[in-house]
């Protein structure tokens, strides 16, 4: 049986300041749950969430790493450095990496390779453009980002890692995939999974929808048999939308 998986993604928002209020404000609504949470936070808010949600069962998650263990890399970070904190989960290949930060299906790879020798289970975002679901040619897209993003990773390590399906349109527009775009996509990634693993691996792996994930549609969403959790963007920046989503 997979664990629901409902993780926010605070992309580059909150000071520690405000990270604080909202932990408390979270703390205070959250209740017994079967849900697994996590808060994906800018790397400056992450000690202190680690800290606020000690002795609960709320996880801490970063948003990327990078994939040598240290060096001459100015301005990144390692996951022995996320390790060190407390860290469980780190999102890689977001969309928004891939477009602004050069992210490619080749450091997605190793950034997973990278967690993975480690402690820190990875959330790996994959998704199509609005042209490529126009073209039709979104499952290619995925099914490409999925055979490259997890080549050489064996099915021991492939359970760990969260996937998350992100169509690119859907990400803060408002504009969300209807429940069955979503698990149309989240069919297609399973049975990609069957074939590059087999259908015992792919049964465990989560595999979460994102993309104006709010309380008004987490539970059509959520319902949905193949998707079994949300990356959840602008909602989760208020602990109150945040936990309508969690009790869904
Ligand atoms: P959104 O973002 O919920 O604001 O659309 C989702 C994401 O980018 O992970």
């Amino acid at each position: 049986m997979r664990v629901p998986f409902i993780a926010g993604n605070w992309k580059m928002f909150k000071t520690r300041e405000e990270a604080r209020a909202f932990a408390a404000e979270f703390k205070g609504l959250y209740g017994g749950t079967d849900v697994q949470t996590a808060i994906c936070a800018p790397f400056t808010d992450l000690e202190t969430l680690v800290e606020e949600f000690r002795g609960t069962d709320i996880k801490v998650g970063a948003q990327n790493v990078h994939f040598e263990d240290e060096g001459a890399y100015t301005g990144e970070i390692s996951a022995a450095m996320l390790e060190d904190i407390g860290v469980d989960f780190c999102i890689v290949g977001h969309s928004e990496r891939r477009q602004y930060f050069a992210e490619t299906d080749e450091t997605v790879n190793l950034k997973l390779k990278k967690l993975l020798a480690g402690t820190i289970r990875p959330i790996m975002c994959v998704g199509e453009s609005l042209e490529e679901r126009d073209d039709g040619k979104a499952f290619d897209k995925v099914r490409g980002q999925l055979q490259k993003g997890l080549e050489g990773i064996g099915a021991g390590d492939a359970v760990k890692i969260v996937i998350a399906y992100e169509p690119i349109w859907a990400i803060g527009t408002g504009r969300t995939a209807t429940p069955q775009q979503a698990e149309e996509m989240c069919a297609f990634i399973r049975n990609t999974l069957i074939e590059l693993y087999d259908e015992d691996t792919a049964d465990e792996m989560i595999i979460q929808y994102g993309g104006s994930v709010k309380p008004a549609n987490a539970t059509d969403i959520m319902n949905m048999d193949e998707i079994d959790g949300a990356l959840v963007g602008g909602a989760s920046l208020k602990a109150k939308d945040f936990m309508e989503i969690i009790d869904f």
